[in-house]
């Protein structure tokens, strides 16, 4: 810890100088200045994978489900030296994303995925906002390790059971749950610029001990879940806004994995 502190944190995207040790996961997030704050998650997303790639070395980059909305732009992976396929089930999703990318076209949580994925291909296998509509995690993680060289990174940003909003998703049926979403938040149908996918949370939590055994049977040597407390779904609900923030509070400063928002699950090969 000592050493953190009398160090400047490195720059994401920065390589390491040459000889410096590799620091293990925990210690990188703590130095980009991890916050259990979901407000972090979203805004240091981009810069844990960029600073992971740097420290790790690593530049074969698969983005699951990037869909429309890939991470990188084709500038910012060029400049950082960085050769990126984007993954996605849905053809038209990857029809909207920039040409100058790799394309991907399969379900990444299939038995059959590492029939068009040559193993070891990738170093950096990450995704936002997809596992969560994955039916099988188990299967998808395996399917990361296979995809992954060794010493390759995989890393998935998912909102986690059980937050309210996210275990309401879970409970009621789609049709029901779609017609609240594009109310509080107009632009989410499926036409729309943010379309809501079908979740089943498989593996979603907050709590290691749910998440990490199915990591290591995958194979995977290294494991770290960041969780993360707050969203902004009840914020145009009077009343409700304020005794759920009052929770979320509470949950945060009590360290409740029960009700985290979302996660980081950060796994080495
Ligand atoms: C909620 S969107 C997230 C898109 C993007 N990652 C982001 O953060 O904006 C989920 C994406 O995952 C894709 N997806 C869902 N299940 C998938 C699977 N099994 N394999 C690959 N992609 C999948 C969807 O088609 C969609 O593009």
């Amino acid at each position: 810890m000592s050493a953190a502190l009398s160090e400047p944190p490195p720059v994401a995207g920065e390589p390491r100088p040459a000889g410096a040790a590799r620091r293990p996961l925990a210690a990188l997030v703590r130095d980009l200045g991890y916050s259990p704050d979901w407000n972090w998650s979203w805004s240091a997303y981009k810069d844990t994978v960029t600073a992971i790639s740097a420290e790790y070395g690593l530049s074969r980059h698969l983005e699951v489900g990037g869909g429309r909305d890939p991470l990188f732009t084709p500038d910012e992976a060029r400049r950082l030296g960085l050769s990126v396929t984007l993954n996605d089930i849905s053809a038209a999703e990857l029809a909207l994303a920039p040409a100058a990318f790799a394309k991907l076209h399969c379900d990444v949580a299939s038995p059959d995925t590492m029939r068009v994925v040559t193993p070891g291909s990738y170093d950096f296998v990450y995704s936002r906002m997809v596992m969560e509509h994955v039916r099988d995690a188990r299967q998808l993680w395996r399917n990361q390790y296979e995809m992954l060289a060794p010493g390759g990174v995989a890393l998935a940003f998912v909102p986690t059971l059980h937050a309210p909003p996210f275990w309401l998703n879970r409970m009621v049926p789609e049709a029901v749950s779609s017609a609240i979403v594009s109310r509080l938040f107009p632009d989410r149908h499926q036409a729309g610029d943010n379309p809501k996918f079908p979740a089943f949370y498989d593996h979603c939590f907050g709590d290691p001990n749910k998440v990490v055994p199915m990591l290591e049977q995958a194979g995977f040597r290294e494991t770290l879940l960041l969780p993360f407390w707050g969203y902004s779904y009840f914020w145009k609900i009077p009343v409700l806004k304020q005794l759920d923030a009052a929770f979320t509070r509470l949950a945060r400063a009590r360290d409740w994995r029960l009700v985290t928002s979302f996660a980081y699950i950060l796994a080495v090969k």
